[in-house]
């Protein structure tokens, strides 16, 4: 929604949403104002998506709850959030968002009009930029031919917005390649206030697979950033946002200690790892938390049937609910094997193509799904549901409720990744009472202990990635999910095991302060 006044405290309703969930409820709190705790430290945590108001995956989870925490552990810190105005952002929200100002953004030749908006949400201000020409598309949040551009713009705009919103961050917190232009902005633009100079910089990278790399032609023409900084940008003859990025911020966190090791190494490192190895000095890993209220079985609105460690017997219900809608037999003991997951070859998809239709067959297993992703895999599961049905029933397009409902019934959640930054399904996964199988690696290792180790474990865990391996733990928990008590208590292990925020926040804070 363009606005043509400057007016600081004008009214006004952002444009109208498009989609609305009826999962999301609008929740305005007040923010602590500065008058009530003395302010030590003021954050500006910039993202391109963030729960509730746009999420494609654990991205928005996490950009929606760590500022939050942040706040909660340490009030001094006054800590806002700024995302892009998406025209899918419910209109539950929008109706309450209060227009605070607007201006033009140079980008390179072009000149854009850059609105901004404001809305408290469970104790923090979130900022939304708006303006139509970019972030008003029917077909979700990325995948536009011009995405370099409208983040470019959001970049740009979220830097010389900083007057409009009277906030002069000392940190700014950027995540993954959208916002990371921003470090390399404040280093290569001239920024005629001496407040820009001031301001540093933390790039958090989600996952390193995306790197916002694209043609030569961008850097001036686009990005508007001059020729003499082509070597900064440049990686392997692309212009590449996020190695710039690694090279210009003063630190980087990635969002598991394990991954932060990989991706020194060429085999996670996606073509950085040369960069991630210079840097590594500035490099940290915090594992990521959950959102302890948002995905709790006791309380969730989305499933059928709420629940606890204490008392599952719900959860017995939830299963038989869930056996009848996706249409397979209602049995009690026929283990559900299930993914909520993008449906990618990162996340292992060739592995469980490979050995699902043998497993279904003799282990007489239900498997069940929710995602989106490669073609390959989507015709795959087609095939897979006409094949078995009754037995196999895997929902194409990414849905966070049926998402929801299959943890709250499911037995065994498979996730084979590859690659994995954090991962955080299989967090929710454990928090619903659904025992998983991963990969070792990333956050798949740092959170997930095989029940074999000295000591105990919370799930079933592989280490090579391949077919075998993942066959044999999808079998040896399969023969484990036929002992009942067994089973019981390892379904209270993983149910108790504690994947909250409160120890995350604390390391972020003590990164901030070490800047
Ligand atoms: C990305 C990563 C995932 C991580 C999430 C939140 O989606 O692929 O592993 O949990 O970001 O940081």
């Amino acid at each position: 929604m363009e606005k043509k006044t400057t007016t600081k405290t004008k009214k006004a309703t952002a444009t109208k949403s498009t989609k609305s969930t009826a999962t999301k409820t609008a929740k305005t709190t007040k923010v602590a104002k500065a008058k009530d705790v003395e302010i030590t430290k003021r954050i500006l945590f910039v993202a391109s998506e963030a729960q509730p108001f746009c999420a494609t995956g654990g991205l928005a989870d996490v950009c929606g709850s760590l500022p939050k925490e942040i706040r909660k552990k340490d009030p001094s810190i006054d800590i806002r959030t700024i995302i892009p105005l998406y025209s899918n952002i419910p209109n539950c929200f929008r109706k309450d968002f209060k227009f605070i100002g607007h201006i033009y953004v140079t980008l390179s030749w072009r000149k854009e009009y850059a609105g901004v908006f404001e809305y408290d949400y469970e104790g923090i201000k979130y900022y939304f930029i708006d303006n139509e020409k970019y972030f008003k598309r029917d077909g979700g949040e990325y995948g536009y031919f011009d995405d370099a551009e409208r983040f470019a713009f959001f970049a740009r705009s979220v830097l010389e917005i900083l007057p409009v919103i009277d906030f002069f961050p000392d940190i700014m917190h950027v995540n993954d390649w959208q916002s990371a232009l921003i470090p390399t902005y404040l280093k290569t633009s001239e920024w005629n206030d001496e407040r820009y100079s001031k301001i540093k910089t933390i790039l958090t990278i989600h996952n390193i697979i995306f790197q916002g790399r694209y043609g030569k032609q961008i850097l001036t023409d686009v990005l508007g950033i001059d020729q003499k900084y082509d070597s900064l940008l440049d990686c392997d003859g692309d212009v590449n946002i996020l190695k710039a990025a690694i090279m210009t911020c003063d630190k980087f966190t990635t969002v598991s200690p394990t991954y932060a090791e990989e991706i020194k190494y060429p085999e996670y490192g996606h073509g950085l790892s040369s960069i991630v190895k210079a840097n590594e000095h500035k490099l940290t890993g915090i594992l990521n938390g959950l959102d302890y209220d948002f995905y709790n079985p006791e309380t969730d609105k989305v499933i059928y049937n709420n629940y606890s460690v204490a008392d599952k017997t719900n959860r017995a219900k939830n299963k038989e609910i869930l056996q009848k809608e996706m249409g397979l037999e209602v049995n009690p003991d026929k283990p559900i094997v299930a993914f909520v997951s993008r449906m990618s070859v990162y996340k292992g998809f060739d592995l469980i193509k490979s050995c699902i239709e043998r497993l279904i067959e003799e282990l007489d297993i239900q498997f069940v799904g929710v995602g989106s992703g490669e073609r390959e895999y989507e015709d795959f599961f087609r095939y897979l549901n006409n094949k078995y049905p009754g037995k196999a029933h895997i929902s194409l397009g990414f849905s966070l409720e049926i998402g929801k409902k299959i943890y709250s019934a499911a037995d065994i959640y498979v996730m084979p990744s590859l690659t994995e930054p954090c991962g955080l399904s299989q967090i929710i996964a454990s928090r619903y009472g659904v025992v998983p199988i991963v990969r070792e690696t990333g956050g798949l290792k740092d959170t997930i202990r095989d029940f074999g180790c000295l000591g105990g474990g919370n799930g079933y865990t592989f280490t090579n990635a391949v077919v075998g391996d993942l066959e044999y733990s999808i079998r040896r928990a399969v023969e484990d999910y036929r002992d009942k008590e067994g089973w019981a208590e390892k379904v209270n292990t993983v149910m108790n095991i504690d994947f909250s925020w409160k120890n995350t926040a604390a390391k972020y804070i003590e990164t901030y302060n070490e800047i």
